[in-house]
């Protein structure tokens, strides 16, 4: 049992929800089990239940998952291809998944924060972990630029998978491809539907602090959001389903704190923003006292989960942004946040297809870019 991945999920959602730093052992599940069972049941049988349930959400979790198993043509001179490494080095995606468990079991912000590195690495130069490249004295780097800097973490996780991985194969594992195959664990781990990344992107040579002008800000509007995306080759649905990552996570508050105190020449608070959560966001972001650290959870009911109270905020007017409360301004794109909100199972299955396809923008294949050795410098 203790082998099984879907168990290991369970035992992670189990552990989160009772907000306990536990290890990946089997007690865990055990004891909750035993917690709900009928009394009928002892251990045993309980087990041989628990092991059909399982099979079956097996069965549903390939169904759902309709990417897998297929290359994937990303133009340039290459495909992206399920299972990539499978031969150079088989480990490769479940070191990758045991240093992301590692590390969001002693900070599960982790998770939120590897979603949004892979984010913002594809939106600049597309993924090929440029937003991993540190600055030198003659380059200020993309993740020192002010949309990534202080904000940005989950630098150690990568690190720590790629000095595993070199060790392990050598020049094989590319730090683009590490950093999709950590968003998606992060995604899992938060709850979210499991699913199959495409790989064999190569490592960008260049990282530009300048470059970082193609991610969005959090003031943006719609036709902003909208405009900015579908030069990414995302459509604007796309855009609302991938907005649902601000399910889990946090924000420092000088992403938001205009919208509290210097709206407008007019009024000081905006008021799209519901009230009563702007006097709560004031109380945390107090405008004398805005200190550069102070972050707040962006969906403050389930910060740790991929669920879709990102989307009943907005309805309730309280989306954390601009960009968020923004979905709700025309009523094509407020009948997809409807829609998202009321049905967790189409969320999740758009919000995979939307971030395998957001991790193809632009990735470099073949001969194009490196494997760089460390996923903080060009080789
Ligand atoms: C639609 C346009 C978007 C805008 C304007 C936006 C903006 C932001 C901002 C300002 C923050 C808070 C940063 C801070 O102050 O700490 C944030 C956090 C976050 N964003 Fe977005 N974002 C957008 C789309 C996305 C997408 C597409 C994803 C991923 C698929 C994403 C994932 C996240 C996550 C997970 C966090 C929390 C990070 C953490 O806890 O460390 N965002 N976003």
């Amino acid at each position: 049992m203790k082998s099984c991945p879907i168990l290991n999920i369970i035992n992670v959602k189990a552990i989160y929800i009772r907000g306990h730093k536990g290890s990946l052992s089997s007690t865990n599940l055990k004891d909750i089990a035993l917690q709900f069972r009928p009394s009928s049941l002892n251990w045993e049988e309980l087990k041989m239940a628990l092991r059909g349930v399982l099979l079956l959400l097996f069965g549903v979790l390939l169904c759902v998952n309709v990417h897998g198993f297929q290359a994937v043509p990303v133009g340039g001179n290459g495909t992206l291809q399920v299972g990539y490494y499978w031969r150079t080095c088989p480990q490769a995606e479940r070191i990758v998944k045991e240093e992301v468990a590692k590390a969001v079991f002693s900070n599960y912000g982790l998770a939120a924060g590897l979603v949004r590195l892979h984010f913002h690495d594809c939106f600049v130069k597309g993924c090929d972990g440029s937003v991993l490249i540190d600055s030198t004295s003659n380059n200020v780097a993309e993740k020192d630029a002010p949309p990534n800097n202080p904000s940005l973490r989950g630098f150690e996780v990568i690190d720590n998978a790629k000095a595993r991985l070199e060790s392990l194969c050598s020049g094989v594992v590319s730090c683009a491809d590490i950093l999709a195959f950590a968003a998606r664990d992060s995604v899992q781990f938060s709850g979210g539907f499991p699913y199959k990344v495409p790989a064999g992107r190569k490592d960008g040579l260049i990282s530009h602090a300048n470059e970082t002008i193609s991610l969005p800000p959090p003031t943006s509007n719609l036709s902003q959001l909208t405009q900015m995306f579908a030069n990414k080759g995302l459509s604007q649905g796309e855009m609302i389903t991938l907005s649902g990552a601000h399910t889990i996570g946090r924000s420092h508050c000088s992403s938001f704190s205009k919208r509290l105190y210097n709206f407008s020449s007019t009024v000081s608070q905006d008021p799209s923003l519901d009230p009563i959560y702007a006097s709560q966001l004031k109380l945390q972001c107090p405008n004398s006292n805005i200190s550069a650290n102070s972050t707040v959870s962006m969906d403050p009911r389930t910060p740790i989960l991929m669920d879709t109270s990102y989307y009943s905020g907005i309805l309730a007017h309280r989306g954390l942004f601009t960009s968020d409360q923004t979905l709700l301004s025309n009523s094509s794109t407020a009948a997809l946040v409807q829609q998202n909100a009321r049905n967790w199972w189409l969320f999740q299955r758009k919000f995979v297809a939307a971030i395998i396809k957001m991790g193809q923008i632009d990735v470099l294949t073949g001969s194009q870019g490196e494997i760089r050795a460390n996923c903080r410098r060009i080789n």
